[in-house]
């Protein structure tokens, strides 16, 4: 069995940090989604994967390097522009052979993996299978809609009037019967070979195509909220390591993560927390349920339940909560000016200040 791993597209959607122009790289507890998604797949057994690569295929490359890290083989499959999940599919006509495959789509999150999920492919033999979550507003993904039975009748992409609440999750498991779906269709009304279209196609034909529902799932939506709840999860079930140093002066309670490299001074961490290589907390405090990527400076400051990303500091604010602060960010005190805030806000930055 092998795998095709989605990590084309222009990047362009990447909401609310441009921070990269990969939205597969954006990092969940100090890692990027891709990399969990690539350890899945190692888990499952899984050795040969082919990655979908577009515009930003240098920077994919770049932090995935020949596979062998994860313990995978990866062939790059490049994409001229990004036509459709099922476009990305033909185009791997040739890579994926006659072989079963995980289609597994970058920028999705699965909690818990997807061992389970293979091994019941494997020993079912379905003529495909998808993974379907609960969502309040469907409407921006897949839809499925089931019989009383449980059984695939019918899925639309994106519709406007949903007939159930159940999404498409990005991970879908094929056998060699998709090749002809996917040449069979035509570009959706968003210029695309819909993934979704080509798997009503093999329900139209009859084939065997099964589901199943998950719960503990994560896309990269561009809203903050859910992205710092994804954070807390994977956080709260990290083990112990303290791999840098802490000072004497220093307390470290709980699930707390200090990178190689990094230093704490004078502060309390209270996990769970992480805080990345070439970081330093000095006279600080950070609660739980907060990543501070690598090589931050966190001074004389409070910070909990938030996402601070590469080469950032923080230093003399007091307290900072549930935020997500970029990559190369400065916040400081606005020194003699009580009353007045003085801003420099990136494109659709959103901000909470005491009026
Ligand atoms: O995330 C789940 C949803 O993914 C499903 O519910 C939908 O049915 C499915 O169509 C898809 O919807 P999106 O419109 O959200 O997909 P997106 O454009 O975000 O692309 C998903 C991944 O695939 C992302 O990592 C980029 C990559 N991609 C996308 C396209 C269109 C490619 O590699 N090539 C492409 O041509």
């Amino acid at each position: 069995m092998k795998a095709l791993v989605l990590s084309g597209g222009t990047g362009s959607r990447l909401r609310p940090i441009t921070h990269t122009s990969a939205k597969q790289l954006v990092p969940v507890a100090n890692k990027a989604v891709l990399f969990y998604g690539l350890e899945s797949l190692a888990d499952a057994g899984i050795t040969e994967v082919g990655i979908i690569v577009g515009d930003t295929a240098a920077e994919i490359e770049e932090a995935v390097g020949d596979g062998s890290k994860f313990g995978l083989q990866i062939t790059y499959i490049p994409q001229d522009r990004p036509l459709g999940l099922a476009h990305a599919v033909l185009i791997a006509r040739e890579y994926l052979g006659d072989d079963d495959f995980v289609m597994y789509l970058g920028d999705n999150f699965i909690v818990g993996g997807i061992t389970g999920l293979v091994e019941g492919f494997q020993a079912n033999k379905p003529d495909a299978q998808i993974l379907l979550t609960h969502v309040p507003d469907p409407r921006s993904f897949g839809v499925a809609e089931l019989s009383e039975s449980g059984q695939v009748i019918g899925l639309e992409e994106k519709p406007e009037h949903p007939k159930s609440d159940l999404a498409l999750v990005g991970v879908y498991l094929f056998t060699p019967a998709i090749h002809d779906a996917v040449r069979a269709i035509k570009p959706s009304w968003r210029g695309e070979l819909e993934i979704t279209h080509a798997i009503q196609q093999l329900i139209d034909d009859g084939a065997d195509v099964r589901s199943s529902v998950i719960h503990g799932y994560w896309k990269d939506t561009g809203n903050v909220v859910d992205m710092l709840e994804v954070n807390r999860t994977v956080l709260e079930s990290m083990d112990r390591r303290i791999d840098g140093e802490v000072d004497d002066a220093s307390e470290t309670i709980g699930r707390v993560v200090i990178e190689e490299g990094a230093r704490i001074e004078r502060s309390r961490i209270v996990g769970p927390v992480i805080i990345g290589s070439g970081t330093v907390v000095s006279d600080s405090y950070v609660g739980p349920f907060t990543s501070v990527a690598e090589n931050c400076k966190i001074t004389d400051s409070e910070l909990e339940f938030s996402i601070v990303l590469q080469d950032s500091s923080i230093a003399g604010v007091g307290r900072i909560e549930s935020s997500l602060i970029g990559k190369h960010v400065e916040v400081t005190p606005a020194p003699g000016v009580p009353s007045a805030h003085r801003l420099v806000l990136g494109d659709h930055s959103k901000v909470q200040i005491r009026s």
